[in-house]
């Protein structure tokens, strides 16, 4: 986030700073294990891209850890059904993301658990901070906000302490704790066997130490590994101006709207440049915490319920902010590496395209009725030609209500973030974009890819010019 926020961030900071010496406050988070939080420092340090790509990335052989972490991840034997390891829901062949386009994955000892929220790519984690209420932005101008952890609600301080819940998620891999891990550990062997080569027999024996070792390799592996990232996009050639990395003219205007304060304003949150505190190259989060009011998501069985609600930062998954009404619908700001190869958008995973993420973003305010239900009304007889078709909802209602931000409590709306593209305009006023510049958008957006190839890769149709 920026500071353009018409004066929401300040009073975010005087409440917190008022909630600071009231009660109730949120209790101090459990100190890390050093080992993770050592290891995850020393690799962030050792991660190529953070030297600024100025030559080819070392090749360095895994650390037995590492090694141990990499078997552990593609091990299905490790889930109570047997067939789900993390690589089930984080392929490697997708950016780390589910490869498929279900909005919530199934899991749980007979695979027919749906989980609550869409899974994320593991890619570009290595410079995440730990949650903090008032962290420092990246972007070295924006006042201390809630940013930083791991999983939507920022809950994990680490990717080692992250890897417990999967696998013992009930919907995920649903082991009843870390002993049935270690146990389903100990009888896979190939498993088994890495897991000794990196930490010795006797560490298999208990499970108070076994576990952490299980997490230290989980970690060890995201963190060493260079397909977690391996910044090899359009993006990266273009920023340190190597072969190749000459953007289109669509490229281009998309990049610069991508950053204009004045119409697309992704950068605000989306930070496109290195940042100026650790160095770290252009990670386009800020990992800060915003309400952006995205769709309910009636796909996601624990919806039906009526009641329920992810308000992300405030709860339920996450516990110890529930009572900060002011966090409530806040979610982190995922980085956008690699963001034109997901298959589900937003922390629910109502939206299924990159074009339709980028509408909901020009037109959430604009046509509300093309992104939340319509009550009361009655769909009409013959509906305008030129009724958009891209939105979440194509039926053209007469009369009725639309249920804006219907994924937030009444209470909690007015925590939604006000600034451009979403600044909050009425309803048949004109977008922030145009046709035009949603399109170039876009194509800025795919140069965020890895793999990229230089005179390989055709630029995507449209893009050209
Ligand atoms: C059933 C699907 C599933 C499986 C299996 C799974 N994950 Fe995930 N993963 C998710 C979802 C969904 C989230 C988002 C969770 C949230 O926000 O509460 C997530 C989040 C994460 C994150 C946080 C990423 C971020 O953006 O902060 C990490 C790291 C992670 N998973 C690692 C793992 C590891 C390691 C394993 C194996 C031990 C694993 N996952 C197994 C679905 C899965
Ligand atoms: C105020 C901060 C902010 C601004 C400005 C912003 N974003 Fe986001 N973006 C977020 C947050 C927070 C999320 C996650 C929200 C959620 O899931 O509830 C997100 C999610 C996304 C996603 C979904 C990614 C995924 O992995 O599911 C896309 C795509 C995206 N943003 C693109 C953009 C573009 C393009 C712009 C500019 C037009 C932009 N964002 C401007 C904060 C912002």
């Amino acid at each position: 986030m920026n500071t353009r926020r018409n004066g929401l961030l300040g009073a975010a900071v005087v409440t917190l700073a008022f909630a600071a010496c009231s009660s109730p406050s949120p209790p101090p988070p459990p100190p890390p294990s050093p080992s993770l939080e050592a290891l995850a420092k020393a690799a962030a340090r050792a991660i190529p891209g953070a030297v600024g790509l100025t030559s080819a990335p070392p090749v360095r052989p895994l650390t037995p850890a590492a090694q141990a972490g990499k078997q552990l991840f593609f091990d299905p034997r490790l889930s109570a059904s047997g067939a789900q390891s993390c690589a089930t829901c984080h392929d490697p062949a997708h950016a780390y993301a589910p490869a498929n386009d279900l909005p919530v994955q199934m899991g749980g000892p007979h695979g027919t658990s749906p989980g609550l929220r869409a899974g994320p790519s593991l890619r570009y984690k290595e410079f995440t901070p730990r949650y903090a209420d008032l962290l420092d932005n990246p972007d070295g101008i924006s006042l201390p906000a809630p940013g930083g952890g791991f999983a939507w609600d920022g809950r994990a301080d680490s990717l080692g302490e992250q890897a417990q819940a999967p696998l013992t998620a009930p919907f995920e891999m649903a082991n009843e704790g870390p002993a049935a891990v270690v146990e389903r550990l100990r009888a896979s062997a190939d498993s088994a066997a890495a897991f000794v080569r990196a930490f010795g027999a006797a560490a298999l024996a208990s499970t108070t130490v076994a576990f952490p070792k299980v997490q230290l390799a989980l970690q060890s592996f995201q963190l060493e590994d260079p397909s977690f990232h391996p910044y090899t996009s359009k993006y990266d050639l273009y920023l340190y101006r190597k072969p190749g990395g000459a953007l289109t003219p669509a490229e281009a205007r998309g990049l610069k709207l991508f950053k204009d304060k004045d119409t697309g304003n992704c950068s605000g949150c989306h930070l496109s440049e290195a940042s100026l505190d650790d160095g770290a190259p252009a990670q386009l989060t800020d990992y800060s915490f915003e309400a952006i009011g995205v769709p309910r998501n009636p796909q996601i069985p624990a919806n039906r319920d009526r009641r329920y609600f992810d308000v992300g930062l405030c709860g339920p998954l996450r516990e110890d902010h529930a009572h900060f009404p002011e966090f409530c619908g806040m979610f982190k700001t995922p980085t956008l590496r690699n963001v034109a190869t997901r298959r589900t958008f937003f922390h629910n995973g109502v939206i299924h395209s990159l074009e339709q993420a980028v509408r909901f973003y020009n037109t959430r305010d604009t046509r509300p009725e093309l992104w939340y239900p319509t009550v009361g009304g009655r769909p009409k007889a013959r509906p305008d030609p030129d009724f958009p078709t891209y939105g979440l909802i194509t039926v053209q209602y007469v009369g009725g209500t639309v249920q804006k931000f219907n994924d937030l409590p009444a209470a909690y709306r007015k925590n939604v973030d006000k600034q451009l593209p979403l600044d909050g305009r009425a309803a048949g006023t004109a977008p922030p974009m145009t046709e035009q510049q949603v399109n170039d958008l876009i194509c800025f957006l795919r140069t965020l890819t890895d793999d990229y190839q230089p005179g390989g890769t055709p630029t995507a149709p449209g893009c050209e010019s």
